[in-house]
């Protein structure tokens, strides 16, 4: 499943979510939900940039951003508190300049 999260109107910034089940992992489905999640926020509700964090650890969400044609913007420091611990994250973007809607991408 995959959320879209409109952060703010008046500029035109949105956030990217997505989760699969384990079961399903590695068959291109996070990567399918991405793409459809950018298509949404660049043709239906008209976002200039659009942004997704992620684990640094979680190098299957860092591969899919990659692949949708995401620029890693930079590592936040202790963004999220875990049972464990502060937990940092990863911010990556895309503008609606650099967005193709390629399916061969990814
Ligand atoms: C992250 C998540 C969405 C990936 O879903 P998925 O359906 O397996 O994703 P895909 O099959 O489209 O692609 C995963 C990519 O990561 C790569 N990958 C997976 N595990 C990897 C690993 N350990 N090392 C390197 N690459 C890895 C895969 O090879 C694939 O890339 P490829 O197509 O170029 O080979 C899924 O693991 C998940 O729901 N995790 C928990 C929630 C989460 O982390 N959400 C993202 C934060 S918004």
């Amino acid at each position: 499943m995959g959320e879209f999260h409109i952060r703010s109107l008046n500029h035109a910034q949105g956030e990217i979510q997505y989760l699969t089940h384990p079961r399903l992992w590695g068959r291109g489905l996070g990567t399918a939900i991405g793409r459809r999640l950018l298509r949404v926020g660049f043709h239906q509700l008209g976002m200039h940039r659009i942004y997704a964090t992620c684990d640094p650890r979680n190098v299957a969400s860092a591969a899919i951003l990659k692949k949708l044609g995401m620029t890693k913007e930079g590592h936040l420091r202790h963004t999220t508190k875990l049972r464990d611990g502060w937990r940092d994250s990863i911010l990556f973007s895309i503008l609606d300049s650099e967005w193709t809607d390629d399916p061969d991408r990814g």
